[in-house]
């Protein structure tokens, strides 16, 4: 016999998408926040995540002087703090604690998520955790210590360098990279199941290829860049100094 808590559970015909709860109005105040945090996923994290790989970082496959010419324009929007702040920080903090919440509800309540059993309900926390360690580790040696990249953008790749030539950081590079990309191509599918842009079986299906090649383009994309950083030999970090034709010069600012 159903019980009345699994009786409110979503079924393959009743609007919702096979084993993915929608998001639906009446579920008290966490319907809000549960639609602020699928929407946050695609926008503006998301968007800034696949910029972020596809633009800013495979400009390092171009080589030094390219990437520093992509980290300067960066580094100069208007109001940039701004910008990264409100476009960046925030929605991410929200999203992962959130996330985090989220995971932590539905371990004990498993009647109000019944894709629990499924592999990839479970690899869409895992991937949040790893690429929530990976992104606050980031963030912090990349913008908030060592030399100010927005101070000195020449000196963008060789700090790079410095992390992604030891072994095991460039392997963390790559699980944070292949974490991310897995987390954002499905998230894609979870967000238009949910918000019932795909619907039908056939329709789903599709889509779901397309997110999965998706997701092989963003990780092909970062390997890419990644191998960029460590072909090259290491670039000067030192703020003041550009490297021109392997030598180390002081720079004209
Ligand atoms: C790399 C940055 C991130 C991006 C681009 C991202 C993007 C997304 C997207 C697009 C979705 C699908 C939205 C939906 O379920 O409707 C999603 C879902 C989810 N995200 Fe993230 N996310 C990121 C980081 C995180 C972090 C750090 C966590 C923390 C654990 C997290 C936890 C979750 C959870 C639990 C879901 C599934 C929600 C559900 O099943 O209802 N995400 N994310």
């Amino acid at each position: 016999m159903a019980s009345a808590a699994s009786s409110t559970a979503p079924r393959v015909g009743d609007g919702a998408v096979k084993g993915v709860a929608p998001l639906r109005a009446g579920q008290g105040t966490s319907f809000v926040l549960r639609r602020l945090h699928s929407l946050s996923g695609i926008v503006p994290v998301g968007a800034f995540l696949a910029e972020h790989i596809l633009v800013s970082n495979s400009t390092a496959i171009g080589g030094p002087d390219a990437y520093a010419r992509q980290v300067s324009f960066l580094a100069n929007l208007p109001l940039v703090f701004f910008l990264e702040l409100f476009g960046i920080w925030l929605p991410i903090a929200f999203h992962a604690l959130y996330g985090f919440y989220i995971w932590y509800r539905g371990e004990g309540n498993t009647i109000a998520y019944p894709w629990t059993g499924n592999w990839m309900y479970t690899a869409q926390r895992w991937t949040g955790g790893v690429a929530f360690a990976y992104i606050v580790w980031h963030t912090w040696t990349m913008r908030f210590s060592g030399i100010d990249l927005h101070a000195y953008p020449n000196a963008s790749f060789g700090k790079v360098q410095a992390e992604v030539l030891h072994t095991s950081l460039f392997l963390f590079y790559v699980a944070g990279l292949v974490a991310a990309s897995w987390h954002l191509a499905y998230g894609i599918w979870l967000f238009s199941a949910k918000w019932g842009i795909v619907s039908g079986e056939r329709a789903r299906k599709r889509f779901l290829v397309l997110c999965l090649a998706f997701f092989f383009v963003l990780t092909g994309a970062g390997l890419a860049s990644l191998t960029s950083f460590r072909s090259h030999p290491q670039q000067p970090m030192e703020p003041g100094t550009v490297v021109i034709n392997n030598r180390q010069v002081t720079e004209s600012r």
